[in-house]
Order: structure tokens, then C-alpha cells, then sequence
């Protein structure tokens, strides 16, 4: 997602986790970190690009068809799409995207979106049947969704969106690396997708365990650790857990963050502080550690989605503790604590090639909602 300088003075003023008022108005980056992580279980902290507008302007020059600019669009044009992408995300994964949609239609109003709108009938009256935004940051981008009405949902509607963002981001000064988790893409391991030399696709699942399977859950007993609330002391120590237990792990190829510590540190920040993978929900976050609780040995993080539904947002055990229950553990406390707060269901997602996490995740009583992909283009 882009804020170009053409932002508008309109004013943000209450963005943010319920209760966290905040002036983001002057603070463009909040903002941004805040929308990156919209919608997704995906996992990825992008800031402001630079120089952007006059890649756009050429783009838009050269995109005479169907597809058109965000920044041409009228907020209340995309409103039809929105209702309807939100029904969808509810009937496909008990997410509520009203948040999100909320903040697109801002976004476009202001014309500080990045991304462009698919439109039909463009000749006699146009009207939108789809869109896709995007952001990038410090050679990296991100599309932060593509949606296409489901009257309009052909797999050739769809790549006309996904050329046009990948378009405009390898014209964006410095990118050599796109990332995306489109939720409700079509087909989204069988298709064919531009740039397919540097292209890389990893099957992902998103699978959910019912209030049922929870409640049989039974704890197990760790006598060398003590699993606490997760608290916001902890990031750091988070940040240095993550990096260190994907190391190496078919995550780092998906999502760079996880490759060091300061990029697991942004992850992180996005997953607490802004609405992207749902609202971090503290009071069903662990943490595990040593008896003295001075060195932590993993965690689980959890979100609300929904009013009622739960999402486990990260979960890691450091490589020496593997095996030993830790995992289940921490995440049946936050399943547990999920429950406790009135969720009739949590989700998460995980990459199909993570067999001992889908073991563990399945042996709680997980199943599979929906296949997605997480895509992955790399410059060589
Ligand atoms: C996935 C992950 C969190 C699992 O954590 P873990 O602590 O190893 O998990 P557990 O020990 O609870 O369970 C793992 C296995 O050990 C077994 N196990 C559990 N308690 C055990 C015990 N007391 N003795 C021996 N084995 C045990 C479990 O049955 C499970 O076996 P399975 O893989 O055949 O189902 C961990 O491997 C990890 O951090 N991976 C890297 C990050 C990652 O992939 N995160 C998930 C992203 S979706």
C-alpha cells in the first residue's frame, strides 16, 4: 500500500486497536505498518516507498484497458466490492473484514492507495469487479490483497490485476523481492502468474479447531518450564526466539522477516500493535520459560478475528526444547484461554510442507478450512 504525497489533509484520527486512540494523521508510517498487515495471516511489516509517482504515472499511461489506477477510483465505486469481499472472507474464514475494508475505502478516498481496480464494461459505463493494492518497502513489496467480484472470477481477470501490481512494484526503485498471500485468489496453486522465472509458489493451509475438540484438550505437565502470560517485555527475547527457531525453516523462504532479528522484531510489532492478523489478544499469548522465568524457550500468540473467533498468530519453540510437549502446551493454554473468552473457533495457518507443526496441529484437532498459496517472486 502506498501513501503518495498527494494524501489528502483529511483527517485519521482513530485508527488502531480498540480503546488506542491515536492522531495517525502525521504519522504516515503507523499507518502504513498498521495496513500491511491488514486481512492476512500473512506476516509482513512494510512501510512507505519512495518515488513512486512517477512509476505510477507511466504505469497508468500504458494501462489504457480494463485495468485502472486506484488513485482514479471513488471510494463509494469500491463499496459494492467490499460488501461483498466481506461476506466472503466471513463464509470462507470466520474472518471479520470489515476493519479492513473500512481502511481500503479511506485509503482510496484519500487516493493513497497503490494498486489498481479491474473494471467491466469499461466502454458503456464502467463498473469495478475487482482491485489490488500493494506497498513496498526497502527492496521489498508486498501485495497486500487482490479481490475480484466472483461474477468476474476468472483466473484471466485475476492475472490482468496481478500483472498490473507487479508491474508498477519492479518499476519501484530498489525492489527485487515480492511477497503475497492472497486468501481468496482462485486456483491458487494450478494457475500460470507473470514473471514466472522468478516466481515460487509454497502451498498453505488454513485450518481451524472448534470449541469441541478444545474443551477435550487435556494439559501436560513440563516439570523444567513455566508457561506465563505473554507480556510485552518479552518482544525482544521474541524477536531473537523467532529468528533462531526458523533458521533454516520453509517459513524464511515465504516471509524474509523471519531470516534476522530485527526483521522478526517488525513482525512482531505488526502482529501486536496493529490489526493485521486480527486484534493481538494478550490474555491468551503465553509464553514459556525457565522456572525462574528469566530465558524463554517458546511462545504462542493469539488475535481475535472476529468477536467470537480466535487466531494463533505465531507459535515457536526454540530447536533444543522440540519434542517435548512445549508446542501442544502452549498452544492448548492459548486454545483454552480462546475458548474462555467466548470463541466458538480459532484458526491459524500453516505451510503444507511444515509436517511436525501440521502433526501437532491436527493431533489438537485442527482441520482444513481452505488451501491459499503464499507467492514468492525473487529478482536474480
Ligand atoms: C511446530 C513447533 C512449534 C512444535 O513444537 P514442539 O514443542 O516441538 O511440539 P510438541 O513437542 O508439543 O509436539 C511435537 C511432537 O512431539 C511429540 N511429543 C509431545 N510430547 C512429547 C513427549 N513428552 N515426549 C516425546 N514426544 C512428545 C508430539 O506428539 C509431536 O509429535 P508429532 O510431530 O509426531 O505429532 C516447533 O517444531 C517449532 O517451533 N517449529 C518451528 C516454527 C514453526 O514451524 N512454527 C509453526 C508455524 S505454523
Amino acid at each position: 500500500m502506498i501513501v503518495s504525497p498527494r494524501t489528502s489533509t483529511a483527517t485519521i484520527k482513530k485508527i488502531g486497536r480498540s480503546g488506542d486512540e491515536r492522531n495517525l494523521h502525521d504519522d504516515r508510517t503507523s499507518v502504513l505498518r498498521m495496513w500491511a498487515g491488514l486481512q492476512s495471516a500473512r506476516r509482513f511489516v512494510i512501510g512507505a516507498p519512495r518515488r513512486y509517482d512517477k512509476c505510477m504515472a507511466a504505469l497508468s499511461d500504458r494501462y489504457d484497458g480494463p485495468v485502472v489506477e486506484l488513485r482514479k477510483i471513488a471510494a463509494d465505486d469500491l463499496g459494492p466490492i467490499l460488501e461483498e469481499e466481506t461476506g466472503d472472507w466471513r463464509a470462507a474464514l470466520n474472518w471479520d473484514f470489515r476493519p479492513s475494508a473500512d481502511l481500503v475505502r479511506r485509503f482510496v478516498h484519500m487516493q493513497a492507495l497503490g494498486g489498481f481496480a479491474f473494471m467491466v464494461n469499461a466502454s458503456q459505463g464502467s463498473r469495478l469487479a475487482g482491485y489490488s493494492y500493494y506497498v513496498c518497502e526497502e527492496g521489498k513489496g508486498l501485495i497486500g490483497d487482490l479481490y475480484m467480484k466472483r461474477e468476474h472470477r476468472t483466473p484471466e481477470n485475476e492475472t490482468a490485476l496481478l500483472t498490473a501490481v507487479l508491474g508498477a512494484m519492479w518499476h519501484t526503485p530498489g525492489v527485487r523481492r515480492i511477497e503475497s498471500q492472497i486468501m481468496l485468489l482462485s486456483s491458487p496453486m494450478e494457475r500460470t502468474v507473470p514473471y514466472p522465472k522468478w516466481f515460487r509458489a509454497h502451498p498453505r493451509e488454513f485450518l481451524e479447531v472448534p470449541l469441541a475438540s478444545i474443551l477435550t484438550l487435556s494439559p501436560r505437565a513440563l516439570p523444567a518450564i513455566r508457561i506465563a502470560p505473554w507480556t510485552e517485555p518479552w518482544q525482544e527475547a521474541t524477536a531473537r526466539l523467532i529468528a533462531r527457531s526458523y533458521q533454516g525453516h520453509i517459513d524464511s523462504l515465504i516471509n524474509d522477516q523471519y531470516r534476522s532479528i530485527s526483521g522478526a522484531r517488525r513482525f512482531l510489532t505488526n502482529i501486536v500493535q496493529y490489526p493485521g492478523c486480527g486484534t493481538f489478544f494478550g490474555p491468551a499469548s503465553y509464553a514459556g520459560t525457565d522456572i525462574p522465568g528469566r530465558e524463554l524457550h517458546g511462545i504462542s500468540l493469539a488475535s481475535l478475528v472476529a468477536s467470537d473467533i480466535g487466531h494463533i498468530t505465531q507459535v515457536c519453540v526454540a530447536p533444543s526444547d522440540r519434542g517435548t510437549g512445549l508446542g501442544y502446551e502452549l498452544v492448548r493454554q492459548s486454545l483454552a484461554a480462546l475458548a474462555a473468552h467466548g470463541c466458538r473457533i480459532v484458526s491459524l495457518t500453516v505451510t503444507a510442507a511444515n509436517e511436525s507443526a501440521l502433526s501437532l496441529y491436527r493431533s489438537m484437532g485442527f482441520v482444513k478450512r481452505r488451501d491459499f498459496a503464499a507467492y514468492v517472486w525473487e529478482r536474480r
